[in-house]
C-alpha cells in the first residue's frame, strides 16, 4: 500500500473480527513503531501486550466508569448522540496494547532538557507508525482514552517513571470506514486545510492554499 493511501484510509477502529493477528504481522507492525524518530534517539516507547480476557474485562470496566462520567459533559440531543457511539473495542479486539514512555534514563536525554514533553511526543510518533503499518497490513487500531489513568496504572502494575501514553485495541476490523465515524454522525467535521495553516505569524493565513480535497460524507443519524 502506498503511504498516502495508508494515511488517508487509516481509521480509528472500534469493531473487530474475532481473528488473531499472526506473529509475523504483529512483529512487522511493532518494528515499524520501533523505527519512529525519537528525541536524542531515546526510543522511550514500550509496548505492553494484553491478550488475557480477564485483564481486558477489567479495563472494560474502567472504560464503563469513565464513560459514564464523560457523557455528563453533554446534554439533550448531543448526549443522546454520544450514547449511541461505540467508543472502544476492548473485548472484541484479540489484542490490546498499552503504549508507555520510559523516563527512567540514567543520563539526560539529548534534546529533551528544554522540552521534556518531547519524550512522550516521540512515543506518539511510534504510535502513528504503528497505526499506519497496521493499516497497510489490513489490521485495525482503535485508541481508547476514556479510562482513568491512575486505575489503569494500578491494574497494569506500571512502575514510577513509566508514563502511560495510550491504550490501543488491535485486530482485524469488520471494515475500514471510509470517513471518520465522528464525521459521519455529524459530531465534528474535518477543518478545511487552509484554516490550519498560517504564514510568518500565528493567525495570518497564506493566500494560496486551496480548500480541502475531501467532500463531506453523507450525514447519518448515528
Ligand atoms: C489521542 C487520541 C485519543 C482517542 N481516544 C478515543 C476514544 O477514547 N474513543 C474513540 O472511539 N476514539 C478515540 N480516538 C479516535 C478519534 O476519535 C479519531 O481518530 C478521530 O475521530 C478521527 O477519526 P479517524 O481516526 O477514523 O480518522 C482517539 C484518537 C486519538 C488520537
Amino acid at each position: 500500500m502506498d503511504l498516502y493511501e495508508a494515511i488517508h484510509s487509516r481509521r480509528d477502529v472500534r469493531r473487530f473480527r474475532n481473528e488473531p493477528i499472526p506473529d509475523d504481522v504483529l512483529e512487522r507492525i511493532l518494528s515499524a513503531a520501533h523505527h519512529a524518530p525519537s528525541v536524542g534517539f531515546s526510543q522511550p516507547w514500550r509496548f505492553l501486550l494484553i491478550r488475557s480476557e480477564e485483564t481486558r474485562r477489567e479495563v472494560h470496566r474502567l472504560f464503563d466508569e469513565a464513560n459514564r462520567q464523560a457523557r455528563e459533559a453533554y446534554s439533550g440531543e448531543r448526549q443522546e448522540l454520544y450514547d449511541s457511539l461505540k467508543l472502544e473495542g476492548i473485548l472484541e479486539a484479540p489484542l490490546n496494547l498499552c503504549v508507555l514512555s520510559d523516563h527512567r534514563s540514567s543520563s539526560p536525554v539529548l534534546g529533551a532538557q528544554s522540552m521534556p514533553e518531547t519524550i512522550a511526543l516521540s512515543t506518539c510518533l511510534a504510535i502513528q507508525n504503528l497505526w499506519l503499518a497496521a493499516r497497510a497490513e489490513g489490521v485495525g487500531v482503535g485508541w481508547v482514552s476514556i479510562l482513568d489513568p491512575a486505575s489503569l496504572r494500578r491494574l497494569l502494575a506500571l512502575p514510577d517513571g513509566v508514563e502511560l501514553v495510550a491504550y490501543l485495541c488491535v485486530g482485524y476490523p469488520e471494515s475500514f470506514l471510509e470517513w471518520p465515524l465522528l464525521e459521519t454522525v455529524g459530531w465534528r467535521h474535518r477543518l478545511p486545510l487552509r484554516d490550519v495553516i498560517f504564514e510568518e505569524r500565528f493567525g495570518s493565513q497564506p493566500a494560496d492554499v486551496s480548500s480541502d480535497e475531501d467532500a463531506p460524507p453523507p450525514r447519518s443519524q448515528g
